[in-house]
């Protein structure tokens, strides 16, 4: 039995398989729409979400499955003090396959401990979103045909961003990737994320504005600052329209550069760029059904070719 509780779980040849599988799902939607015919998956989510929940819920049901669950720990016995471990050993009983998402980091990595099915991590804290790192992926390997050889620019929250801490990991196993992370000096990715970019001899560079380095990325991941991230509402104020994609800004960068954002936007990007052939946001909330979908019927058994090489 596998789990996935960080992009880094599959190999690149792995990754590769199922990104080939997405495709195909999405192309042949018929093909796949009973293979989880009778199966469960259950979305345990002790913190709010629209696109993760009702992704992996929409891909479930793509493929004949049915799903159950909770969007709140307030909904759960949580509330009433159960623990991840007690929970996960009784959601085994009801269910074949368990999302969760949890405010404490580590939180998925016990359950996927103590459980009897598998469990995918669906961001804990500040900590991983593997699943956004695969949409990512799909996204950028469907769109520009590659995951090798780019100017990627990670703007926002680098600090609290588990987005962009999953992103940055797997990226570093492809080659010629160029790292520019554009962020307020408060909001700077974290050292052991640092120390990891060096110890792989990666390039990367820090910069504060977005104007002084948009004309040389090939994609733009921009990030929201999470005002539910911040211990001091005065430090979230003053930082959250730090920086905001315009039109204007969006002038000054490659014709065929592609705007990333794992979503929720608040001010980050002005909507006025949304019809821009650039904002590749809202295709990529599509593709994260697609990647669900491959990764629900690889960890149930039902797309052994993911898995049965050795890379
Ligand atoms: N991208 C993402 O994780 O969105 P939700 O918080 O809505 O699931």
């Amino acid at each position: 039995m596998r789990h996935l509780m960080s992009p880094l779980d599959f190999s690149v040849g792995e990754l590769n398989r199922l990104f080939d599988l997405a495709n195909d799902m999405e192309k042949n939607r018929d093909k796949y729409a009973h293979i989880c015919d009778g199966k469960k998956l259950a979305t345990c989510f002790y913190e709010p979400s629209t696109r993760t929940r009702l992704s992996f819920e929409a891909a479930m049901m793509n493929l004949g499955g049915n799903v159950l669950g909770f969007s709140e720990a307030s909904s759960s016995s949580a509330s009433k003090g159960e623990s991840v471990s007690d929970t996960i050993r009784v959601i085994s009983c009801y269910a074949d396959i368990c999302a969760m998402r949890h405010p404490k980091e580590g939180a998925p990595m016990v359950a996927a401990s103590r459980s009897l099915i598998p469990v995918i991590n669906a961001g804990d804290g500040g900590h991983q979103h593997p699943t956004q790192t695969l949409t990512d992926l799909l996204t950028i390997r469907t769109l520009t045909g590659s995951l090798e050889n780019f100017t990627i620019g990670l703007c926002g929250d680098l600090k609290f961003g588990r987005t962009v801490h999953s992103l940055i990991r797997a990226l570093l196993r492809y080659k010629g990737i160029k790292f520019v992370f554009i962020s307020p000096d408060e909001l700077k990715i974290p050292d052991y994320i640092i120390t990891e970019l060096q110890e792989k001899e990666a390039d990367f560079t820090e910069v504060t504005k977005l104007e002084d380095v948009i004309g040389n990325l090939d994609i733009l991941y921009m990030t929201r600052v999470q005002r539910e991230r911040f211990f001091n509402e005065e430090d979230y104020i003053r930082l959250k329209d730090f920086y905001v994609l315009t039109k204007e800004k969006l002038a000054m960068a490659k014709e065929n550069m592609m705007v990333l954002h794992p979503l929720p936007r608040v001010n980050e990007i002005s909507v006025e760029v949304d019809d821009d052939p650039r904002a590749a946001y809202f295709k990529q909330a599509q593709y994260g059904v697609y990647v669900r979908m491959a990764l629900i019927a690889t960890l149930l058994g039902f797309a052994p070719e993911v898995f049965d090489k050795e890379d």
